[in-house]
């Protein structure tokens, strides 16, 4: 790819410049091999491999070298149906005979030529790991024959290729110390990688683009301190999707904290890796919430600074004198809070929702609004006529009503003259901003 095109590339497909170079800085930050892993499926290598081939390229261009991994699912299929031999999954892991493994390994290799010249035409360098990386003893050779079960990982051949400035294209398919070749499941295979490389990123490439909600939208993001549960316990999510969260959850767990896992499709990798919000689904560990009534006056600090950071306007002092706190929801990692005033008539008012750009991105707000929810079975809050947040405020209140420049939010109260009572208090507050008037009278 020309240069120019790259440039194209990244213009039609980054939100800002600022959120891009903070994020490059962000996987550029430790050793050259840890920035991700990226699984692909076969079909993706069937369907959409110049895209594929496009974002990764793209990757390498601004000097990030992911390790990619991939399977051959759909392939295999194919090829053995056409061979004309009929394989049995238990526990979904594919009986391998010798006969099977005949036709899995020409077809594992086809599919990282594939890849690799693909990669090639667009001037990239890549370097095919077909054998040598995973190492393995049988699974359970009387029931899954030339099943492995990976013992040790050995990134010489990947380390090497990185250094080298080629992207590692490894396959799914591993040896006995003895070099019986050996069937891995992809997510096995991907799990072990993952582990013995503690990458910032990884990626699943998926036709879809994302887990799918109930709606069958794509879900931006995932924080499974708090979701993870919920999740589990959801009708809505069929049994493969349960399984994946549940890998997924276990390969996080046994990974650093900052390590997450994006579900993307080939075409929205860039913008999934290099804004804010994503494009598909994120999932981390997270971060728990706690609620606080009393606020110390350290806390005091580090909410006005947060707040500050968040609306990039300058509070007011005597702020928290002002304010009848009723809790204050703090994210864990500080980068999102939520103030709850006393509000009037019992009914509690929220009077910030605060929440870092990055932290959005993350799905830390969304988190921090479940908590609030559970928390306070009714609340209301205002919000200014043009904040962008408006819709999303209007799709989680039940009542939205317009005084002056203020939009009033709120849920859980049926009654009409408590809600215009509500909606009379929340208008008549006072802001804390330094520069509101200011404001207010240049906007005039
Ligand atoms: N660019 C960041 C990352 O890759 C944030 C992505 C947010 N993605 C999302 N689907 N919410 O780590």
């Amino acid at each position: 790819m020309k240069t120019r095109d790259v440039v194209i590339e990244l213009l039609s497909q980054i939100g800002s410049s600022r959120e891009a170079r903070e994020y490059l800085r962000k996987f550029s930050s430790r050793d050259s091999s840890q920035f991700a892993v990226i699984k692909v499926g076969g079909e993706i290598i069937q369907n959409d491999l110049e895209q594929l081939a496009s974002s990764l390229g793209f990757l390498h261009h601004v000097g990030l070298i992911p390790i990619v991994l991939h399977g051959a699912g759909t392939q295999l299929n194919q090829a053995l149906d056409a061979a004309g031999i009929d394989t049995q999954k238990i526990q979904g892991v594919r009986v391998t005979t010798p006969e099977v493994m005949a036709v899995i390994r020409p077809v594992m290799y086809r599919l990282n030529h594939n890849l690799i010249e693909a990669l090639e035409a667009l001037g990239i360098r890549a370097r095919p790991l077909q054998h040598g990386v995973f190492e393995c003893d049988y699974e359970n050779e009387d029931q899954y024959g030339l099943v492995g079960q990976v013992t040790r990982v050995h990134l010489d051949g990947i380390r090497s290729s990185i250094a080298s400035g080629s992207l590692p294209i490894v396959t799914c398919l591993g040896e006995t110390p003895g070099g019986q070749v050996m069937n891995i499941n992809a997510d096995v295979a991907a799990a072990h990688l993952v582990l013995a490389i503690e990458p910032q990123k990884i990626i699943f490439i998926s036709p879809t683009g994302g887990l799918l909600n109930s709606y069958d939208h794509v879900m931006s993001a995932i924080n499974l301190e708090t979701d993870y549960q919920r999740l589990l316990e959801a009708d809505w999510v069929h049994s493969g999707m349960r399984l994946k969260l549940i890998q997924i959850h276990d390969l996080l767990q046994q990974l650093p904290a900052s390590s997450s896992v994006s579900i993307t499709s080939a075409q929205n990798l860039t913008r999934e890796l290099f804004t804010h919000r994503g494009a598909g689904t994120l999932i981390r560990r997270g971060e728990g919430f706690c609620v606080e009534s009393e606020i110390s006056e350290t806390r005091q600090a580090e909410l006005k600074s947060l707040i500050e950071t968040c609306f990039q306007r300058e509070l007011h002092d005597d702020y928290f004198v002002a304010l009848n706190i009723d809790a204050l929801i703090w994210a864990g990692s500080g980068r999102a809070a939520g103030v709850i005033d006393q509000g009037c008539d019992g009914i509690c008012y929220m009077d910030k929702f605060a929440v870092t750009p990055s932290a959005q991105g993350e799905g830390v707000g969304s988190a921090l609004w479940h908590q609030i929810r559970q928390r306070y079975p009714q609340l209301y809050w205002r919000s200014r006529e043009d904040n962008p947040v408006n819709s999303w405020y209007n799709r989680h209140a039940d009542f939205c009503i317009r005084r002056g420049k203020w939009q009033i939010f709120g849920y859980g109260i049926d009654d009409m003259s408590l809600i215009g009572r509500l909606v009379e208090d929340a208008a008549r507050r006072d802001e804390f901003w330094i520069d509101s008037t200011l404001e207010e009278e240049s906007l005039a």
